[in-house]
């Protein structure tokens, strides 16, 4: 098998992960449930959980390091906690539907307002026009660092500038850069940073959360067992536990924090130019195959390692089975959660066959898909 959709998730991860976990499973007790031995080995775990992901992700402090399901679950707390009743949200047309459809919840339960930049054909916004979308009550913008369709990685710190002048916070999706493209929330400006564990961060399913910059508060999205301050009634209004209830998944975390240290010790910049070569080299090969359509990839000021494509009028979900069926090559195809984005390349009909690259792939293994492309696009040719 040739795995080629770590947008989705990384499959292939350092084998220091799943030793983590099982490691973990047969050690850990409940965090901050006990003094014991178990116990404690769980709650170190997590704590320097959070210390390596504030060092790798620019956050100002790890106690506002607050753990997750995903990126999902972190964004929908940022949104349910920032836009309220009668203020105005902004967001672009590369969103995923983890930032839309909370939006659009706002929009329709809330009556929050909300804009949307539109994205161009060739995947690129216009920053003029997005600052002309500010208005008095914009109180959120809610971005993504990079299109799960194209990988074009958005200018963060020219939108978080521009955020502030308004007054507004600015939340970042960073789904698709965490661990793989060098992202500091404290040099971008970012106020809440969300990421998921099981992408770049090489981290289990299950495992996300989000980075609060100094001096930003949210309201508590759960509440339940902290396993402190039991007699309160509410929930504990001190970081992390503000922002986490019930036992955390310790053992996910701990694997989490191994594919942290993995990209600690190879450099984010080297994993970023390593999946940026095999993406290029992937691009150069098929660019030119009769009947393929390459979809962004240059509209950003960056990229991941991601090929968005379709070949003639084939219908994604064929050529995504093909290569399956035929090569064992495995990659995504249809909408990616991400409508705005095909509505503004012009594949809402037959969707697209996005490659995505990882640290773990090789130039064997593309080349492997461009062989696949130039021969399927000779059979449906
Ligand atoms: N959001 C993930 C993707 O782009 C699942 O595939």
């Amino acid at each position: 098998m040739i795995y080629f959709d770590n947008a989705a998730t990384t499959m292939l991860k350092p084998p220091a992960v799943a030793e983590a976990v099982a490691a973990a499973i047969n050690e850990f007790g409940g965090a901050g449930r006990g003094v014991h031995e178990a116990s404690l080995a769980s709650g170190m775990a997590i704590f320097n959980a959070r210390v390596a992901i504030a060092r790798l992700l620019g956050a100002p402090d790890p106690k506002h390091v607050c753990f997750a399901l995903n990126v999902t679950e972190s964004l929908n707390c940022a949104i349910a906690g920032l836009l309220h009743a009668g203020d105005h949200a902004i967001t672009t047309a590369a969103s995923h539907n983890s930032v839309l459809r909370p939006l659009y919840a706002k929009v329709d339960d809330e009556g929050a307002e909300l804009s949307i930049l539109p994205v161009a054909p060739d995947g690129s916004v216009d920053y003029d026009e997005y600052a002309a979308l500010f208005k008095p009550n914009t109180k959120l913008v809610v971005a993504t660092h990079a299109s799960n369709l194209t990988g074009d990685v958005y200018d963060i710190a020219r939108m978080t500038a521009i955020a502030h002048e308004h007054g507004a916070l600015f939340v970042l999706d960073a789904a698709q850069t965490a661990g793989s493209v060098p992202t500091d929330m404290t040099a971008l400006g970012v106020d809440v940073l969300c990421f998921t564990g099981h992408k770049s961060l090489f981290g289990p399913q299950g495992t996300g959360g989000l980075c609060l910059a100094d001096g930003v508060d949210l309201p508590a999205f759960k509440e339940g067992g902290s396993g402190t301050h039991s007699y309160d009634r509410r929930h504990p209004d001190f970081y992390p536990e503000h922002l986490e209830a019930g036992t955390l998944n310790g053992h996910g975390i701990a694997g989490l924090a191994a594919g942290v240290a993995f990209i600690e010790s190879m450099g984010v910049d080297a994993i970023h130019a390593h999946t940026l070569a095999l993406s290029d080299r992937f691009e150069a090969g098929v660019k030119d195959v009769p009947g393929v359509r390459i979809y962004g990839g240059h509209g950003g000021v960056d990229r991941t390692g991601i090929v968005a494509l379709n070949i003639g009028d084939v219908d994604s979900g064929a050529v995504s089975d093909l290569l399956n069926a035929e090569y064992g090559i495995c990659t995504r195809a249809g909408a990616h959660c991400a409508p705005l984005m095909h509505q503004a390349l012009g594949t809402e009909g037959p969707g697209a066959v996005r490659f995505s690259f990882g640290y773990f792939n090789t130039e064997e293994e593309v080349d492997e898909g461009i062989r696949a492309i130039s021969e399927i696009s000779s059979e449906v040719g």
